[in-house]
This record gives C-alpha cells, structure tokens and sequence, in this order.
C-alpha cells in the first residue's frame, strides 16, 4: 500500500482512484469556481485545473510553499490551463477568500492544507446555501496517528482506548466527526456523498 497516487507521474496525496470519484461527483454538482487549499505536489490540482478549463470554471490552488521539482511542472500545467496557484498562508488571506464565494453559482471548497479543521471552521462562514465544502483526511472517528511506518505500514504506538480499529487504508486522521459537529451545527451544514467520498477519507458538506 502506497499513500501516494500519481495523474500520469504527478503525485497527489491521495487513494488511488479518487480521481473518478472527483470526476463523478463534479459532473453533477458543476460548481462554478473550485478553491483547492494545500496543492501539495499538485497531481490532484492538475486534474481539477484540467476540469476547470474543460468546462471553463475559475479554479485556484493555494499552498504556503512551492515545492521544488515536481510542484514547480504542476504549477506549470496550472497556469497553462489559465488557471491559479497562490503560494501564500491561506490564513493570511480571509478577506480575499471571502470574496470569492460572492458569486451566483456554486463554490466548491476543498480543505487540505496544514490545520484542516480550522480550514472547514474559517472559510466554511462563507458559504451560500448548495456551495459545498470537503476535507481530507477524514475518518468518521478518531484514531490517533502512527508512530512510524515500516515497510510503508504505519505502526501505531498502542491502541487508542475505543473500541474502534484503525482504518490502515489510510492512516491520518485529522478531521473526524466529533471535531466537527460544531461547524456543521453553527453553519447548517449537511453531510453529502458519503458513499462517493468517505472511503477516500474526504468528508462532502453543503450549506443548506
Ligand atoms: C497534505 S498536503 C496537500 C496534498 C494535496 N492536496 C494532494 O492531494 O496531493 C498539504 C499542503 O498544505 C500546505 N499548507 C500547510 N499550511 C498551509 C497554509 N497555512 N496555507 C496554505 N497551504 C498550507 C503544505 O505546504 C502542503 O503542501
């Protein structure tokens, strides 16, 4: 098990296959602007740029530091596509974030940059009713992170005290259902794609 995936040599920090579960998911929501926090290496901002232009979306990508090597081609293909990579603290930017949701169609908020939750938590006041906002790293409940990995199977230091088994098909857990409930309450915030979406430990949220 790798928890690297690549669009044709562009690693994304992902599970295989969540590409199709994007593509699915996208062609029945079509938002009309898609905010990615936290590009990383850029193969999943690659293909949501490539979304973007096919059907002639705004998309931008922030990340507070451009990786060299790979993220340096990803921003590349980004802007060739005419579209935006921002390298810049996103938390430094809640004034111009906010503008961004006042628009007649539908905002699509990816969260999965450095504080998740604080991510869902900030941004998330900005919403309309149907914009939809999603982060990574998600597992219904908590579990804590793996000490290690060895052979690229993460080890845990002991347990957690739940009677709950890790889910080793994706060993970070940083947004989980507990977490969150006070954001989906104060914001109205209803939990969608579940099937599409959880097993790809991404949490779907729309504003109702
Ligand atoms: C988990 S990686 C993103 C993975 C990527 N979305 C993917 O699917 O491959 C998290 C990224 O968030 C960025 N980041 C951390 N803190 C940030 C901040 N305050 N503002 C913007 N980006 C941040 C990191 O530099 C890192 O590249």
């Amino acid at each position: 098990m790798t928890y690297d995936y690549s669009f044709f040599g562009f690693v994304m920090q992902q599970k295989k296959g969540i590409l199709d579960q994007f593509s699915e998911f996208l062609i029945q929501e079509r938002p009309q602007r898609i905010i990615e926090i936290g590009m990383g290496y850029g193969g999943l901002s690659i293909g949501l740029a490539l979304y973007s232009y096919l059907n002639n979306i705004d998309y931008t990508t922030y990340d507070i530091e451009l990786r060299h090597g790979i993220a340096e081609r990803s921003k590349e293909v980004i802007e060739l596509l005419g579209k935006k990579l921002i390298i810049a603290d996103i938390f430094e930017l809640e004034d111009e974030m906010a503008r961004l949701y006042q628009i007649d169609g539908k905002v699509l908020t990816l969260c999965d940059g450095g504080n998740k939750i604080k991510e869902l938590d900030i941004f998330s006041k900005y919403m309309k009713p149907n914009d939809i906002i999603m982060a990574h790293d998600y597992h219904a409940v908590y579990f804590p992170p793996p000490v290690e990995f060895i052979n690229n199977q993460p080890i845990f230091a002991k347990w957690p005290n739940v009677d709950y088994i890790p889910d080793y098909s994706w060993p970070f857990c940083e947004v989980y259902d507990s977490a969150i409930q006070y954001i989906i309450d104060r914001e109205k915030l209803e939990k969608v794609y579940a099937k599409l979406f959880e097993e790809y430990n991404w949490v779907c949220l729309m504003k109702k």
